[in-house]
């Protein structure tokens, strides 16, 4: 069985003095269901301090360089750092990131395999954009996000990985993708992987992004292969993240 997972990625958003509000907001954390924090990088100690002791939360980063030994980079966070704080995971290929700031398919690939090598769970944001998804060409594109990451790190890497389908034009809007939308693209991804290699295939967590709400959640979650969520927006606040992660949790009895 895979596990459910809800993972709150901040974006830009928090401040120190929100820290302990929010992890007190977390009470006894997801009822099982494990709950991945991504706050903005300077937060990041400071959240592994405040999550210690908590059962079922852990770490996650926001990004990472493709660089893991320390060097000249300037502006840029190893993987290894984060791993030196405390983080367990790190987002790789976020869309914001692969539009505003141009990165490549072979470079968050980079970054995936750079995660890896410092020992920690690369959480791979794949999805299509508006214009991509009307020219038919939504499995097209995730494909390539995906394939790129396999070319450098093979099916295998993803046995200690998340993906997230995380639609473009659903993030943010207010408007998730239906759930037979997203359970479409999570089928084929899993199929995809699984073409490689069926026990990682079939292993693999593929969490849904996009305006992801305590709304919506239960209907999402009902589909067999959306094993969680990445949560932008809403996770801001701890309530609405438990109430996401409760909805989850029915996929556990
Ligand atoms: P959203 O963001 O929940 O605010 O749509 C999701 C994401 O970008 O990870």
């Amino acid at each position: 069985m895979r596990r459910p997972l809800v993972a709150a990625n901040w974006k830009m958003h928090g401040r120190l003095a929100m820290m302990d509000e929010y992890v007190g907001g977390l009470g006894d954390g997801g009822a099982g269901v494990e709950l991945v924090l991504c706050p903005p990088a300077p937060y990041l100690f400071g959240m592994a301090t405040a999550i210690e002791g908590l059962k079922d939360v852990s770490l996650g980063a926001q990004d990472c360089s493709t660089e893991n030994d320390d060097g000249a980079y300037t502006g840029e966070v190893s993987a290894n750092m984060l791993a030196d704080v405390g983080c367990r995971w790190v987002i790789v290929g976020h869309s914001e990131r692969r539009r505003r700031c141009g990165e490549s398919d072979a470079l968050v690939a980079g970054k995936f395999a750079a995660a890896q090598a410092a020992g920690l769970a690369p959480i791979l944001c794949v999805g299509e954009t508006a214009e991509e998804r009307r020219a038919g060409r939504a499995q097209a594109t995730v494909l390539a996000q995906v394939e790129a990451v396999m070319e450098q790190v093979g099916a295998d890497g993803f046995s200690c990985a998340l993906i997230a389908y995380e639609p473009v034009w659903a993030i943010g809007s207010g408007e998730s993708a239906t759930p037979e939308v997203a359970q479409e693209m999570h089928g084929f991804l899993r199929e995809t992987i699984s073409r490689s290699d069926a026990r990682v295939g079939e292993a693999v967590r593929i969490l849904y992004g996009g305006s992801v709400n305590a709304g919506n959640a239960g209907a999402l979650f009902a589909q067999s292969d959306i094993d969680g969520a990445l949560v932008g927006g809403a996770s801001l606040d701890p309530k609405n993240l438990l109430a996401i992660a409760a909805a989850v949790a029915v996929r556990m009895n």
